[in-house]
């Protein structure tokens, strides 16, 4: 089937909650895409911050198809190597962290909900409210979506789950003003990915970090979007010096398969016992195996430093191609999580860049997104920062 067909077929039976752009993709090598027509893009997007080692990794690959052939599935009622192995390399990352394993960035964040309220409960003198932050996103769930401090998403889903309270993000007097009596946790992301690239003040993270230390809170960082090396640290909050209580992963973790993960302090994750919590795909053998090859390629090829080093770059590049378009309003970002804010809706860009064969994202309407693979090399993103420049200089 060409593009077309596809996208035919598509219309006549999927769902439409996507909006979708004209391309069918059908397969990818490193940071390159090609559509159903047989045509090549760079890809900037990396679908949605999932494919970090970019498509066809013959390491990512190769694990995959062994896991595939040697096990692919096995109840929770029993062990399996990879979930094991998985979980114990994310704790070490963390700092004796104990870990539970799903399939996808809402369920990672359902499971810190559920872990933050059970502790409330248990240990925290019966607390539940979570404060977040306006303008966040945390998932698609109807708790996930309570969370998420941007109203247009829970539109038409009322009544919002109880026990979520969103003040400004990036405001430290709001959020110390929202907590109460029955205030159990603060959720945040260490940069806001949907929310249009917003990153912190500096000393942000830490002064919130203080504030739940003195009043008993836990701390849990969205890290679905930013996690994995994206910002140029294997952890965004790593910028800012602290450590949360809870942190949550999906997206890159396993490199394009499903996973979620829901990494807690020890003392925190002790008030999960058999029957609080599951899921039946949770620690999928062949997604931990991914996940695996995953973390070993970004130690061995140096990619978060490559994520540090090339994001530098491309913003500083970025920054001077906005001084000759007066429709860029700011550049920002960290590593290769790169917004280029714009005073008009940034889709057009987007189907720009698309035409020359380049993939990028809008987000929060006005903001263009950038997400290459960390694998991206100095080369590919020259071409694409000179795509970029072509489609934004077209704007005035
Ligand atoms: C910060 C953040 N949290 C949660 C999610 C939800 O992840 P998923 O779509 O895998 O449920 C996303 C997805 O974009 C995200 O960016």
């Amino acid at each position: 089937m060409g593009n077309a067909q596809v996208i035919e077929l598509a219309h006549r039976s999927q769902v439409n909650v996507y909006r979708c752009l004209p391309v069918a993709f059908v397969r990818g090598q490193g940071p390159y895409l090609y559509d159903a027509d047989g045509n090549r893009y760079l890809d900037f997007f990396s679908g949605l911050a999932v494919t970090g080692l970019g498509q066809g990794h013959p390491r990512l690959v190769e694990a995959i198809c062994e896991q595939a052939k040697r096990l692919l599935h096995v109840s929770n009622v029993f062990h399996t190597e990879p979930a094991a192995r998985l979980a114990e390399r994310l704790s070490v990352l963390f700092g004796d962290g104990k870990v539970f394993l799903s399939n996808s960035g809402a369920e990672a964040n359902e499971a810190a909900i559920k872990l933050a309220r059970l502790w409330g409960h248990r240990a925290g003198g019966g607390r539940f409210e979570i404060v977040t932050a306006a303008n966040s996103f945390h998932g698609r769930t109807l708790a996930t979506l309570a969370a998420t401090g941007q109203e247009q998403y829970r539109r038409g889903f009322e009544p919002a789950m109880p026990g979520f309270r969103v003040v400004p993000f990036n405001d430290l007097p709001a959020l110390a003003a929202a907590v109460g009596p029955q205030t159990v946790a603060v959720m945040l992301e260490p940069i806001q990915g949907e929310g249009g690239v917003v990153a912190p003040h500096p000393d942000y993270l830490q002064e919130v970090r203080v504030l739940c230390d003195r009043q008993a809170l836990l701390l849990i960082l969205d890290e679905i979007q930013t996690g994995m090396g994206r910002t140029g640290k294997m952890f965004a909050y790593q910028h800012s010096a602290i450590n949360p209580d809870i942190v949550t992963l999906a997206k890159s973790l396993a490199g394009g398969l499903p996973i979620g993960a829901t990494i807690a302090h020890s003392r925190i994750a002790a008030v999960f016992e058999p029957g609080s919590h599951g899921s039946t795909f949770g620690g999928n053998p062949v997604a931990c195996a991914a996940a695996l090859a995953v973390l070993d390629v970004l130690n061995e090829e140096g990619l978060v430093d490559n994520a540090a080093r090339l994001g530098e770059y491309m913003l500083e590049r970025l920054r001077q191609i906005a001084r000759q378009c007066p429709a860029v309003v700011e550049v920002r970002g960290k590593g290769l999580l790169i917004g280029i804010a714009l005073d008009r809706p940034a889709r057009p860009v987007v189907e720009h860049c698309l035409k020359e064969r380049l993939v990028t994202n809008a987000t929060a309407e006005t903001v263009l997104r950038l997400l290459p693979p960390l694998i991206v090399e100095r080369e590919e993103a020259d071409l694409a920062l000179n795509i970029i420049e072509r489609a934004l200089r077209g704007l005035n």
